[in-house]
């Protein structure tokens, strides 16, 4: 089953399954939320008691213990990334070779609008970066922007903000 992971999924709108439901190709995905905040991951056995009883939301720290074996990712998607590179090792490592990081958000975001922030010099030559071209032909990838900026809330007024930026990098 197709793996997406949705990097610092934030607290307010996690992914979850249903957001997914109407489009073909991704009935049969398997959408994990992952996120270093204490508060997005659940505490209570009950699941029906958390606030996204449909939402698999997982703590991590996803420059450096995503709980996903190696090459077993398909997708890796960052909705306005703060606070983490996206194009880092442990992201690098989960990934399958020709899986994909998609990064969306705004170009006045720190962790946007320079590539140097997103990767770093070492890992740079083992993404390629596929921006404005899969999403043009891809529906796929067109919907998950579609679900992202619709789905986007948390912190900082990412609210407010215009998700201007869509790049693609694909493990090479
Ligand atoms: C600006 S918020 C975006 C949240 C969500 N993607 C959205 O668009 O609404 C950035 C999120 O990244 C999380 N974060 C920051 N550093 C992280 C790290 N090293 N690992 C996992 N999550 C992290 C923060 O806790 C926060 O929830």
């Amino acid at each position: 089953m197709p793996v997406i992971l949705n990097l610092g999924a934030g607290s307010v709108a996690p992914m979850q399954k249903s957001d997914l439901a109407n489009i073909d190709e991704f009935r049969d995905w398997d959408i994990t939320n992952l996120d270093i905040y204490n508060s997005i991951v659940p505490y209570s056995p009950d699941r029906s008691k958390m606030p996204f009883p449909n939402a698999d939301i997982r703590y991590s720290n996803v420059e450096s213990s995503i709980p996903f074996g190696d090459g077993t990712v398909d997708i890796a998607l960052a909705v306005s990334p703060y606070g983490y590179s996206v194009l880092n090792g442990e992201v690098h490592r989960v990934l399958k070779a020709g899986g994909v990081a998609v990064v969306i958000g705004s170009q006045r975001n720190k962790y946007v609008c320079k590539l140097d922030n997103l990767c770093s010099p070492a890992l740079r030559p083992h993404f390629f970066d596929l921006f404005e071209v899969i999403p043009a032909n891809d529906l796929a990838l067109r919907s998950i922007n579609y679900i992202a900026q619709r789905g986007s809330r948390v912190s900082s007024g990412s609210k407010a903000t215009k998700l201007d930026f869509f790049g693609i990098y694909q493990k090479r």
